[in-house]
């Protein structure tokens, strides 16, 4: 019999109670601890009780869900998937044996993981027609664009995984997105440089044949490098899922109305691209080739302490982190090991950024606010040396962080106390006041 470890279950006796100084009034709350990390106070009466909401732009005090996927301690840099350290899962799994446990909660069984691969592998195609998508768009579209057009675009495709309240078909639907994702990506590059797209191949793992569909093209066999593939596979393991970050958050909000899992992940798309989240390893390497040179670091990082300028330290800062990432650290690694397996001896960019990391380390503004390399500083100098483009980068992102929104999504459907995600607001707007007709305004 499996322990029961849900919220409610797990609701401690301890409370918390809050006293209202301009009324006497006094509420408490249960306060819930989970399995690490903080406890939280579970204000679902709240409002009901005292007539007031909580405020929290950005989220930063706030849990809004319950969740047994991933767990982050930012003070002591640990993330770990289903209970196992990430460190653990780069070392030693490929990106599908993840996946498998990132959706079903444990590692899988050699026969488990045949059957998921193939699940995985026979739903790599995309209908014919969607093609056309493509050609909507000018070919210096951003991938981005793209993948956000195509990927909403498949719930006009694929009417039999979209009835939410179906198990079955949530599972096909998450298969078809994370089988579908390197497919939908390597023809958006395709796309961009004109050339046609590469179908994807039955006999490939899951990186190789992305990594093929991106680079080969019909004229010639390809030969996708073992060392390429290995770290794309890592990469993708490295950005699988991470907690209750802005995309996911989205997912979740979206799937929250009952949309459709391929309208969801386009929000989570969407949501990845801005350079604050997902789009910070695009923005790693633009403000790398920006700051040029060795010479110009105590310039660029004065600017980035400077609150009067928009620049900052791209691929640097953490919400939850503050102290070092696992996965930038590994993401360190990896960028030597990939430089070296290519013989790539002197990447500037990977010097470049080094030497910035040892000075904003050394330096009171960052060490104070705790602010350490993320996950985007080193991964972009990485794609770079795969061969991949900057405007890319982000879309790599997506690919890899699919598998986590679609099992967030399918946790948050199977909850059964999850409701419409519906925040409120404090209202600093005009006070009620008289309508004035045009004829009497000045
Ligand atoms: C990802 O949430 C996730 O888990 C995301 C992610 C995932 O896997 O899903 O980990 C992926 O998105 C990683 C983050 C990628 N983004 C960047 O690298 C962009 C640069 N980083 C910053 O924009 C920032 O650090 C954030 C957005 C990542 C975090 O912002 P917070 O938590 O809202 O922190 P904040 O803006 O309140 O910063 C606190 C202080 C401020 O200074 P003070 O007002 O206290 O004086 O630190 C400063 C900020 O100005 N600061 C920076 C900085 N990041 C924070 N100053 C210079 N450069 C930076 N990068």
């Amino acid at each position: 019999m499996s322990q029961d470890t849900s919220a409610a279950a797990r609701a401690a006796n301890a409370s918390v109670s809050l006293v209202d100084n301009t009324s006497g009034n006094e509420a408490s709350f249960p306060l819930i601890g989970g399995t690490d990390g903080p406890k939280v106070i579970d204000i679902r009466k709240l409002y009901a009780e005292t007539g007031y909401f909580t405020y929290d732009p950005g989220f930063v005090s706030t849990a809004s869900c319950e969740s047994k996927i991933t767990f982050i301690d930012g003070d002591e840099g640990i993330l770990m998937h289903r209970g196992y350290m990430i460190e653990d899962l780069a070392e030693n799994c490929d990106f599908l044996e993840v996946c498998y446990l990132l959706l079903y909660g444990e590692l899988p069984s050699p026969d488990q993981k045949t059957k998921f691969v193939n699940g995985i592998t026979y739903h790599t195609m995309l209908h014919e027609q969607l093609h056309n998508f493509y050609r909507g768009f000018r070919r210096d579209a951003h991938p981005m664009a793209i993948m956000c057009g195509v990927v909403g675009a498949l719930s006009a495709f694929y009417h039999d995984s979209t009835d939410i309240a179906d198990p079955h078909q949530r599972m096909v639907a998450s298969y078809r997105l994370v089988a579908k994702m390197p497919t939908i990506a390597a023809w958006a590059y395709k796309y961009s440089l004109g050339q046609p797209f590469m179908y994807p191949r039955n006999d490939l793992t899951y990186s190789e044949d992305f990594i093929r569909m991106m680079f080969a093209t019909p004229c010639e066999e390809y030969e996708v490098s073992p060392v390429i593939s290995k770290a794309m596979d890592r990469i993708l393991i490295l950005h699988a899922d991470h907690e209750q970050n802005a995309s996911t958050s989205t997912v979740r909000l979206a799937g929250s109305s009952g949309a459709n899992p391929f309208a969801c992940i386009a929000a989570g798309i969407a949501s990845l691209w801005g350079p604050a989240h997902g789009g910070a390893n695009e923005a790693v390497l633009n403000m790398l080739r920006e700051v040029r040179s060795k010479d110009h670091i105590t310039e660029y990082l004065a600017r980035a302490k400077d609150k009067d300028d928009p620049f900052r330290l791209m691929g640097f800062g953490h919400r939850v982190y503050k102290n070092h990432d696992p996965r930038a650290t590994i993401m360190r690694k990896t960028c030597h090991e990939v430089l070296d397996e290519l013989d790539i001896r002197d990447e500037p960019l990977l010097d470049l950024a080094m030497e910035l990391e040892r000075i904003a380390l050394e330096d009171d503004y960052f060490v104070e606010r705790k602010l350490y390399p993320n996950v985007d500083f080193y991964s972009g100098i990485i794609f770079q040396a795969l061969g991949i483009p900057t405007t890319m980068f982000t879309v790599l992102f997506a690919v890899a962080r699919t598998v986590g929104w679609v099992a967030q999504w399918n946790e948050m459907v199977e909850d059964p106390s999850q409701k419409i995600g519906r925040p409120r607001q404090i209202y600093t707007g005009q006070a009620r006041r008289p309508f004035v007709p045009i004829a009497q305004r000045g």
